[in-house]
């Protein structure tokens, strides 16, 4: 009988540690939403005990999402446990996810702790976490570079203390595949009651194995396997949640089960999720990147034309890419682009469609046809513009030998505020105008980035930058054919954020 196979996101806990990956609480909330709409079993919310945002953040996930479990991580202490089970408990089904190292260097050089001590510890925190909540995952971290008896012991520890889930991470991606494979089998032979709970792998990508290590797992008999999307997470990341759940689907056989996830929804999540941390998928990323679906060669393209198996083993269309049968361009009506964004999976309300409208219509005057890369762009800078400061106008004035100077208005509860300032570039020229206006609230540009959303050259610049104001960081985006406008809305956008966690 097929068996059901788990996927336990954890893009807003592993994925958001990640250096550059970190999001605000609206934008954990946002990606929370889509995760429950791609019908992940369980979403791994955040690690409450870091801080009071962290907490407030899994908090207001806790209370948001009905339809998947909602973890929260706690290390293996009564203050984690508190904080982790304090954040969930209003969750609809809540789940603690508990953890301490079992290898012998992570025990001696980390713990500073004896392999009996960590046992008991095992003990306490399973039993403690259990007498909160019903449902307790346990996870022997480092357990791919631990002793196989000793972790024997630990999971028959965690599991009498009253663990639901048993996970078993390759958390500095050593494994190789068959050697997971191996290790996965023999828990199952040796631990008492591994049959009764959930055994889930959590695959770090070091040597690009994450997958592949994940998969071999489940072919032993896991049941969860702990993902995130784009494979977001610490160092090389961790094992790709579209890649995992598009294997299972392409080769359910080999695995004998299936998962629940709404594959139409990938696309839509994996786009979602690069926006928010300000990246792009490389060119040649499985599943979601821009040529996993493109043909180029002459031999390819006719034997994609006369069988599509010949050379695709999915269906761009399984992952939520559907080819338009609209075209979307000058003419175009409130009703074509709202049948358009219904199509592509999008909500929107009345208010939203006309602001859609309205760039539509501008962009349409300077290109032919727009895009579903130019609509999807518009969705998701629809905030954007939005805040205590607003752009007003600009002028730049540049040349190859001279300094960049720029005049820039913006506005402040309607109070129109104007400077002028030289810099090193357009660009340099307009952030220097900008933090005069405001006061040099951003203390440095950390990272600025700029991508064409779709092809030509009048295509929509979006840039991405992130910015500090002291201990603070934060994204800012900005979307225009112009692209020192776009350079100028992501600076602003930018501050707005600062503004907003003052
Ligand atoms: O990689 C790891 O070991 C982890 C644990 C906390 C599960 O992320
Ligand atoms: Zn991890």
């Amino acid at each position: 009988m097929e068996r059901h196979i788990k996927i336990f996101d954890t893009t807003l806990r592993d994925g958001e540690q990640a250096p550059h990956c970190s999001m605000n609480p609206a934008e954990k909330l946002e990606i929370a939403k889509q995760l429950e709409s791609l019908g992940v079993d369980c979403m791994e919310a955040g690690f409450p005990i870091s801080s009071p945002g962290a907490f407030s953040s899994v908090e207001m996930i806790a209370k948001n999402i009905k339809d998947s479990q909602v973890a929260a991580l706690a290390r293996a202490v009564q203050g984690d446990i508190d904080a982790a089970y304090n954040a969930i408990k209003h969750a609809v089904s809540p789940r603690i996810h508990t953890f301490i190292a079992t290898s012998p260097i992570h025990m001696e050089y980390k713990l500073k702790m004896k392999p009996e001590q960590v046992l008991e510890n095992v003990k306490n925190a399973v039993s403690y976490a259990h007498s909160l909540c019903g449902n307790v995952e346990f996870s022997a971290e480092d357990a791919t570079r631990s002793e196989p008896e000793f972790l024997v012991r630990v999971f028959d520890t965690a599991i009498k203390a009253g663990a639901t889930v048993i996970n078993v991470p390759d958390t500095v991606g050593y494994s190789l595949p068959e050697e997971m494979y191996n290790l996965i089998k023999y828990l199952y032979e040796q631990v008492d009651g591994f049959d009764r709970v959930d055994v889930s792998v959590h695959c770090h990508n070091d040597l690009g194995m994450a997958v592949a290590n994940s998969l071999s797992g489940v072919r032993a008999g896991a049941t969860q396997v702990e993902c995130t999307v784009n494979g977001l997470g610490e160092r090389a990341g961790n094992a790709a949640l579209e890649e995992i759940v598009m294997a299972i689907r392409t080769r359910g056989g080999l695995f004998g089960g299936y998962t629940k996830i709404n594959t139409k929804q990938i696309n839509r999540t994996s786009r979602m999720v690069y926006n928010i941390i300000g990246q792009s998928a490389a060119i040649n990323k499985p599943i979601v990147g821009r040529n996993a679906f493109a043909h180029e060669s002459g031999i390819h393209q006719h034997g994609v034309l006369a069988a599509r198996e010949t050379y695709e083993i999915m269906k761009a269309e399984d992952i939520g890419i559907t080819k338009s049968k609209l075209v979307i361009g000058k003419h175009s009506g409130k009703h074509a682009i709202a049948d358009r964004l219904t199509e592509m999976g999008y909500k929107f309300t009345e208010e939203e469609l006309s602001s859609y409208y309205e760039k539509v219509k501008d962009l349409s005057d300077k290109r032919k046809y727009i895009s579903d890369s130019d609509l999807e762009a518009m969705v998701y800078n629809r905030e954007r513009t939005s805040g205590t400061y607003k752009l007003e106008s600009f002028d730049v004035h540049t040349s190859q030998t001279e300094s960049s100077v720029c005049v820039i208005k913006m506005s402040r509860d309607g109070v129109i505020m104007e400077k002028v300032s030289l810099g090193d570039g357009p660009i340099n020229a307009a952030y220097n105008a900008i933090d005069k206006i405001t006061n040099n609230l951003c203390t440095e540009l950390l990272n600025y980035d700029i991508h064409s959303v779709s092809d030509g050259n009048d295509a929509l610049g979006e840039v991405t930058i992130k910015l500090r104001s002291g201990s603070r960081t934060v994204t800012g985006r900005g979307l225009s054919t112009n692209i020192i406008e776009s350079s100028i809305l992501a600076y602003i956008n930018g501050i707005n954020k600062l503004i907003e966690l003052e």
